[in-house]
């Protein structure tokens, strides 16, 4: 036996090559808590043999197979067109190891069929795995199914995965681990806004901060699954898998498909846990954008498709006043684009809304000393276009009802917010979107795209065929493309808010747009749960109008404020109806996030576990644990009079912290607190060690329902 032992973090990866190359199978023995460098012989793991079963010992093998006795789900699927290649049995044929990265190749020879696989254990504990089928007989292999399997622990007893839909993305679902298979399906043809972003399996009762927790995310845009599976001999895995459509992929002899990255962590301190193995990797990787996050205007929410160059121009005016960094010209510049029925994919700015081009409003930007930014939807097409008159076979789909494309009698699929989708595999139409973007951003100043994509890609095919899959690597390619051909510019990922959030579109942009919803209330709830695997640096977060539009609750500048604070703030309201005392309080918040930026998109994020659920109490530790920032928000009226003593974890046990109530301040322009006196300690901060305040906490003031405040704590 030949056992890899990874160790990183608190987290222990045990594999098992099996016997000798050609006999073995390469199986998972263990991965959850660091069991140190001296293991038992894995001889002891060998399983019972239940009664009316297989008569031998069933093993969880890297890969699934019902040829080795696996009755879950199996880990590839797929058939030749004779119907062979049903039942691969993969053995191992070759194997490395380079410190956390371990390759193994397995191969059934007699159907010709080769997996190449790649485990690495990062050096935060988080596990990233992805295998390559590959092809090696004499006619094509139609593929179904390469999935990711990772065991789970046997104190595993409950399911959390994330759901939602517009203007309410990522928000939790639990329920208990039971026998069968829990699945969540996303065929959007993109993330979609109800995906799981991580199926996680944990301890009875597993918390923020308690509880052990087993969690796996797919790092992909187009069409996946995310399981459990739980057998009837007691076992479970989690695992993901890209969901392919019906001959969608078919390898030719030689062809080969690679996964999606999947990566999974394990805590024994509950989702926070879960949290820092993420952000460890995300902060680790080169390209993880490295200078300080600029404060953003974004005009949607200002001005919507009512562009106006010398509206714009006052609007950037106010906006540098209040010390805004990058100004973001949102949907409605280019030809045509007058509401949302038509113009896209006609990449050129409107002659008649910018006679001068975009140059004139870029220059009163720029010479403010902002970054411009710009936004493109570079997926999609309208009917009513001059792209689509032009070559309406380069709209994507299969003849199903939907209105015909003029002057041709083709259909196609239904329409969505009155666009279709773009036919990227097509590489006619790929040029033509990456010489336009190339274009503009050769001929403007542009330093920053927000790329949205905003319908689902049902219904989807090329060339007769599903064509999810390739559209989705289409689509990748040409934001690499454009990176590559203007390194400096910056990407945000929107998708009718947060429908494109994974680590797919995420290894090739700098942000995501969480969620088309700036109304405070429900962001604390969406970036909290984006929050579990995307770090606040990635995450936009803006203060929106006085009333949000996209749901008409009122809320105080503080609340909106502090919530967009938490992630790479920025504003999309028309600033300058922002004066007098407002306006004072909305420059003081900006210089509050400019000094504390470096700490909040570095620190180590803390949820607390408040037993009020109308209180949610979270914040940011400094790497060091000298300082922190908390805020302390009331989701809703609380069962008690006053929230008496909060505790306030994650700090460093043995320092000693003082706590002030930094935003609102009492009798402040924002002033919040509903009670006859606050605490005893607001007036003049309290002082403790990380230890008292994990473990005692502070009595806190009554909040009103829906607002809330922050707390700087200092060593
Ligand atoms: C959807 C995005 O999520 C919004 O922020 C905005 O950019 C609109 N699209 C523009 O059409």
């Amino acid at each position: 036996m030949t056992v890899i032992n990874l160790r990183a973090a608190s987290t222990s990866l045990v594999l098992d090559l099996g016997l000798e190359p050609g006999n073995g199978q390469p199986r998972i023995l263990h991965w959850g808590a660091d069991l140190g460098d001296t293991l038992p012989d894995p001889g002891i793991l060998s399983e019972a043999v239940p009664p009316s079963a297989l008569d031998v010992p069933v093993a969880l093998e890297l890969l699934p197979q019902a040829s080795a006795g696996w009755r879950g789900r199996p880990g590839l699927r797929g058939h030749r067109a004779t119907g062979a290649g049903f039942s691969p049995r993969l053995r191992l044929a070759d194997w490395s190891r380079d410190g956390g990265r371990v390759e193994i190749t397995q191969a059934d020879e007699s159907l010709g069929l080769r997996v190449h696989s790649v485990l690495t254990l990062h050096d935060g504990g988080l596990l990233e795995i992805a295998h390559t089928v590959t092809n090696d007989g004499g006619t094509a292999f139609a593929l179904d199914e390469l999935a990711a399997v990772v065991p789970v622990g046997p104190a595993g007893t409950e399911v959390l995965d994330l759901t939602g839909r517009w203007c309410r993305e990522r928000h939790p679902q639990r329920s208990p681990l039971r026998q069968g298979t829990w699945v969540r399906s996303g065929r959007h043809g993109r993330t979609g806004h109800d995906a799981p972003l991580v199926m996680a399996v944990g301890s009875a009762g597993f918390g923020n901060r308690h509880g052990r927790v087993w969690a796996g995310h797919l790092g992909w845009s187009g069409n996946h699954e995310s399981f459990v599976d739980t057998m009837a001999d007691g076992r479970a895995v989690l695992g993901a898998a890209e969901l392919l459509g019906s001959g969608e992929v078919v390898l030719g002899p030689g062809g080969s498909y690679s996964t999606p990255p999947y990566y999974a962590a394990y805590s024994d301190h509950g989702l926070d846990g879960i949290t820092e193995a993420f952000y460890a990797w995300f902060r680790a990787r080169d390209t993880h954008p490295a200078t300080p996050r600029p404060v953003v205007l974004n005009t949607w929410e200002a001005v919507y498709f009512d562009h106006d160059l010398g509206v714009l121009t006052e609007l950037a005016e106010s906006a540098a006043g209040l010390g805004v960094e990058r100004f973001v010209l949102d949907d409605g510049w280019f030809r045509h684009r007058r509401d949302d029925r038509a113009g896209l994919g006609d990449w050129y700015v409107d002659e008649e809304v910018w006679p001068e081009g975009l140059h004139p409003l870029a220059d009163a930007v720029t010479g403010r000393g902002m970054q411009f930014g710009l936004w493109v939807e570079p997926e999609m097409v309208n009917v009513d276009s001059d792209l689509a008159r032009a070559h309406p076979d380069w709209i994507a789909g299969p003849a199903e009802p939907g209105p015909p494309v003029p002057g041709t009698d083709r259909a196609l699929p239904l329409e969505w917010r009155h666009q279709q989708v773009l036919d990227l595999v097509n590489p006619e139409a790929w040029q033509y979107i990456f010489e336009r973007l190339d274009a503009l951003l050769a001929d403007y100043p542009i330093g920053y795209l927000k790329w949205d994509q905003n319908r689902d890609l049902v219904d989807l095919g090329h060339a007769g065929r599903p064509s999810a899959h390739e559209q989705t690597l289409a689509a990748y390619r040409l934001i690499d493309a454009l990176r590559a051909a203007h390194p400096g510019v910056e990407i945000e990922s929107c998708s009718s808010g947060g429908a494109r959030v994974d680590l797919g579109i995420l290894a090739r942009t700098d942000r995501i747009w969480a969620s088309d919803c700036n109304d405070a209330l429900e962001r604390t709830a969406i970036q909290r749960w984006t929050g579990l695997v995307v770090p606040p640096e990635l995450v936009g977060s803006h203060i929106g109008p006085t009333t949000a539009h996209t749901t008409g609750r009122t809320h105080e500048l503080s609340f909106r404020a502090i919530t967009a604070l938490f992630g790479h703030f920025g504003m999309e309201w028309d600033v300058r109806t922002v004066t007098g005392a407002d306006r004072e309080e909305l420059c003081e918040v900006i210089g509050l996030y400019k000094d504390h930026r470096e700490l909040l998109h570095t620190g180590r994020r803390v949820h607390a576990d408040v037993p009020d659920p109308s209180l949610v109490l979270h914040g940011v530790v400094a790497g060091d644990g000298t300082r922190a920032l908390f805020a302390l928000a009331a989701v809703a009226s609380s069962y008690a009079e006053q929230p008496g003593r909060v505790a306030i974890p994650g700090l460093d046990a043995d320092t000693t912290y003082t706590v002030q109530l930094r935003y609102p301040r009492p009798g402040s322009p924002g002033h919040v607190l509903l009670q006859a006196a606050p605490p005893a300690w607001v007036e003049d901060g309290a002082t403790a060690t990380g230890r008292f305040l994990a473990e005692v906490g502070l009595p806190m003031p009554v909040l009103n329902p829906e607002h809330a405040v922050l707390l700087s704590v200092d060593s």
